[in-house]
């Protein structure tokens, strides 16, 4: 299936996260699942190249596979064909390698805010005790948590929430960041607060990173692009490239140059859920 790209502002150059080497490249990715002894396509064909250091979104309508491309890409589900491959090697489980950041945070609820972001350093068995605690402590000052680290999950607020699984997944330095709606359960002021905290620390870090929302704005403000998805069966319909200058602020919002990618990736949608997938 042809897949058209488009700049978000009338040409120019390239995403300079051209210049780097492939991370993650999907090539035919297709998933089938069987409900009621029939089988039924959620995701078809993707053909999909994430380059080290770049940040990209996928959005696009409820239902149309965003979260079984994720959960592919995270090795938590095979795909039914093609092929999924991290800096070369073929994904077929979960790894450290790969942090996952869904809706509502992976916390448990029984440890303490540090305890739980030295978690996944225990199970590493990285370091010492003491390591490890400076260690998440240098991440949770980097999400904005150094002042609670002994509080437990359910003296947070939902937007604390998602900060620690932030501080949670990065503290193990995963290669790629897989991100699904983390911001979807926010009221909107925590959530454009929470997109500026995170571009923050992906400017530090520059972790690839694949980011499932379905909000067109949340997914100019922070991606280098924009991959469209169409629903029935799930693909790729369209990729839209974001040269919007970094760092980015709340600001770039006002900007006509964002108002412009925001209203072709709308168009995207639009087009695909008026033309229907099987004409
Ligand atoms: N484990 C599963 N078994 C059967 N159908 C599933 C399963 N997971 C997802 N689906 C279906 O696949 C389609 C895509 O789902 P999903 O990836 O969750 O979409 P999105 O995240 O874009 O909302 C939906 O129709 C959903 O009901
Ligand atoms: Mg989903």
């Amino acid at each position: 299936m042809a897949v058209a790209r488009l700049t978000g502002s009338g040409g120019g150059a390239p995403p300079a996260a051209s210049a780097f080497p492939q991370m993650l490249a999907l090539s035919n990715v297709s998933k089938r699942f069987t409900v009621d002894d029939r089988e039924f396509v959620a995701v078809t064909d993707v053909n999909l190249d994430i380059a080290a250091g770049e940040f990209v979104c996928v959005v696009g309508p409820s239902g149309c596979g965003k979260s079984t491309l994720l959960m592919m890409m995270a090795g938590l589900l095979a795909p039914s064909s093609g092929r999924i491959e991290m800096a070369g090697t073929e994904v077929t489980s979960p790894a450290p390698s790969r942090g996952v950041v869904f809706q509502e945070g992976g916390v448990l609820p029984w440890r303490t805010v540090l305890r739980n972001v030295t978690y996944g350093l225990e199970l590493q068995g990285s370091g010492t005790r003491s390591e490890r605690i400076g260690r998440a402590r240098e991440y949770l000052r980097m999400v904005g948590l150094a002042d609670f680290e002994n509080r437990l999950p359910k003296e947070l607020s939902g937007g604390m929430r998602q900060r620690l699984a932030i501080a949670q997944s990065l503290v193990c330095d995963p290669q790629v960041l897989l991100m699904d709606e983390p911001f979807g359960a926010l009221d909107a002021f925590t959530r454009e607060s929470l997109q500026l905290a995170l571009l923050d620390i992906w400017e530090n870090q520059r972790t690839t990173v694949c980011f499932v929302t379905h909000s067109v704005d949340e997914a100019v403000i922070l991606a280098d692009r924009i991959v469209v998805m169409a629903a029935r069966p799930g693909r790729v319909a369209m990729e839209v490239s974001v040269p919007l200058a970094r760092p980015r602020t709340a600001e770039v919002r006002a900007t006509e140059e964002f108002q412009k990618i925001r209203q072709v990736v709308w168009q995207a949608m639009n087009d695909q859920s008026v033309v229907g997938s099987d004409e």
